[in-house]
């Protein structure tokens, strides 16, 4: 019998929420941990496993609370650190772990720790990165184009100008300084003991750049991931460090190898699925998986369909890029930094039901723990008036009644305006809608939540068939010689399948019901079907 890795985060389904915009639980028009407490219920019936909590920080709220003020805190909007942690036990009570995010490459310029350094105390000036001129190349590798103008600016207190990867509002911290790299040793320790899983790490190959005149070596500073990952392990033995790192494949053996992460966000499948889906071919997915299969058995990809930013096609060809962009963001306002896309899944999808389907099941039987952004699973959509990427980040739609349930505030005093208008407005698109209907787009998610974390084959080795039609995907795991046969369609028109051996094996989950498989088999346009040994059941 083959061993089967217990790792919990290698079956894990996460699914990735902001507080502020999750329910609120006070009536300020604010979502806070009350609120969320409180939908616990609906996690657990999704059945999803793990929840990954978006920045919740005090912090002056720029850039979504990843402009953070004080890493020990829960800003008061959303309760205090008692509220958190009854949220993090009453999770655990259903068996919902939770991992949250952390942001260390940069701090808020309002954090005591840039107002100290900016005014020169000595026990802070290093905490940052700073140069008496700006550097010369100080326009180039600014990560918000057309938004952002520089990486380096000026600061009249210190008289010299810090260097901000992201926003001017977010000076980066200089990991070259023991004081810096202790302080996050004891971030990490702080939230560790109050019962959370894990971290998803922002910004990684920014947080390990070297940026400061004080780092002299030459490459990313990967040997120091390492030993922060060796002390998060030595605090708490089963959690994950799930990294933000958008790097070319050449150097992502060194992410997981030397740096330690457990886990990584596959953007690569990320771009080259939208682009296979754009494109009704399955080959661009089908290289992607090739190009990122070779990672170590502790280790694992994070898959995704989108998240709370923009979908980054920046590793696309612009070729490619323009397909992606003319299929799913025709217009320029849906496009955003000459690279990606801030719709949400549904739009994107036309709101077609057989392609969000489609999508999902495909999430769910790639080789990676599937991560979902709240809303998706009911089909929500984006609000493009809002700027940049808040499009994404409306609140969640609840039910029919005012402020579609998420609050009981005025609605001007809504942290952010609920979707009332067009196709995807809370009242047609919503949980408790979905939840009385029989066929809704929710219940096919949770069903197929629920199917893949009972497929233990997942948990074996896969690999890629050849199969004569271009547009299916088809993938075959096999544990304990036992094997299962996922098939995608991503083309509009029905297929039969050949090449496949799947004569006897049954459906475990499809679309629709299927005839059993004979040398060929039959797929509906948009269509899937995951086959299974009957022996295995
Ligand atoms: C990546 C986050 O996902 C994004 O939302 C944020 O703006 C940047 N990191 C800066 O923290
Ligand atoms: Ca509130």
């Amino acid at each position: 019998m083959d061993s089967v890795d217990d790792r919990w985060y290698k079956d894990a389904v996460l699914y990735e929420l902001s507080v502020r915009t999750f329910a609120d639980g006070n009536g300020d028009g604010i979502g806070d941990f009350r609120g969320l407490t409180q939908r616990l219920d609906y996690l657990e019936g999704l059945g999803v496993t793990a929840i990954w909590l978006l920045p919740f920080q005090p912090s002056p709220w720029r850039d979504d609370g990843y402009d953070v003020t004080d890493h020990y805190g829960v800003h008061p909007d959303f309760g205090d650190i008692g509220d958190f942690v009854r949220f993090v036990e009453h999770a655990r009570d259903r068996g919902l772990r939770v991992i949250i995010d952390l942001v260390l490459n940069h701090t808020s310029r309002e954090h005591r720790w840039f107002q100290a350094a900016r005014r020169g105390d000595p026990r802070f000036h290093d905490y940052y990165v700073w140069a008496d001129t700006k550097p010369p190349d100080a326009e180039r590798g600014v990560v918000f184009p057309g938004v952002q103008k520089t990486t380096w600016t000026y600061d009249r207190a210190a008289r010299r100008y810090y260097f901000h990867r992201f926003y001017d509002f977010q000076p980066d911290l200089n990991i070259a300084s023991p004081a810096v790299r202790d302080e996050m040793e004891k971030i990490i320790g702080f939230w560790l003991n109050l019962g959370i899983s894990g971290f998803r790490v922002d910004a990684v190959p920014f947080l390990v750049e070297p940026t400061s005149a004080t780092n002299t070596s030459p490459g990313p500073n990967l040997d120091w991931l390492g030993t922060f990952r060796s002390y998060l392990s030595w605090r708490s033995g089963d959690a994950v460090l799930l990294g933000e790192a958008n790097v070319p494949r050449e150097q992502i053996p060194d992410y997981f190898g030397r740096g330690g992460l457990h886990m990584m966000f596959d953007f690569e499948v990320n771009q080259r699925l939208w682009l296979a889906l754009a494109r009704q071919e399955a080959a661009p997915l089908v290289e992607a998986l090739r190009d990122t299969s070779g990672i170590p058995g502790a280790d694992q990809w994070a898959m995704f369909l989108r998240n709370n930013d923009e979908l980054d096609l920046g590793r696309l060809s612009d070729d490619e890029r323009r397909t992606v962009f003319r299929r799913f963001a025709p217009s320029k306002r849906m496009q955003l930094y000459d690279r990606g896309i801030r719709r949400r899944l549904a739009p994107m999808l036309g709101g077609d039901r057989a392609l969000q389907e489609l999508a999902f099941a495909l999430l769910l039987a790639l080789p990676g723990t599937p991560v979902l952004f709240y809303g998706d699973e009911i089909g929500m959509g984006d609000d493009l008036a809002l700027p940049e990427r808040l499009a994404v980040r409306t609140p969640m739609q609840w039910s029919e009644a005012p402020n579609a349930g998420f609050s009981a505030a005025p609605r001007s005093q809504l942290a952010q305006p609920v979707i009332s208008r067009g196709a995807f407005a809370y009242r047609d698109v919503n949980v408790a809608a979905e939840q009385r209907e029989d066929d809704a787009l929710l219940l096919f998610v949770q069903r197929a939540i629920r199917t893949r974390r009972r497929l233990r084959e997942l948990k074996g080795t896969w690999e890629p068939l050849r199969v004569r039609e271009p547009s299916v995907l088809a993938l075959r795991y096999e544990l304990d010689a036992s094997p299962l046969v996922t098939l995608h369609n991503l083309g509009s028109t029905a297929v039969h399948v050949h090449g496949v051996r799947a004569q006897g094996l049954v459906d475990v989950f499809a679309n629709r019901a299927y005839q059993p498989p004979r040398r060929a088999v039959e797929l509906d346009a948009y269509g899937f079907r995951w086959l299974r040994d009957p022996a295995a059941a």
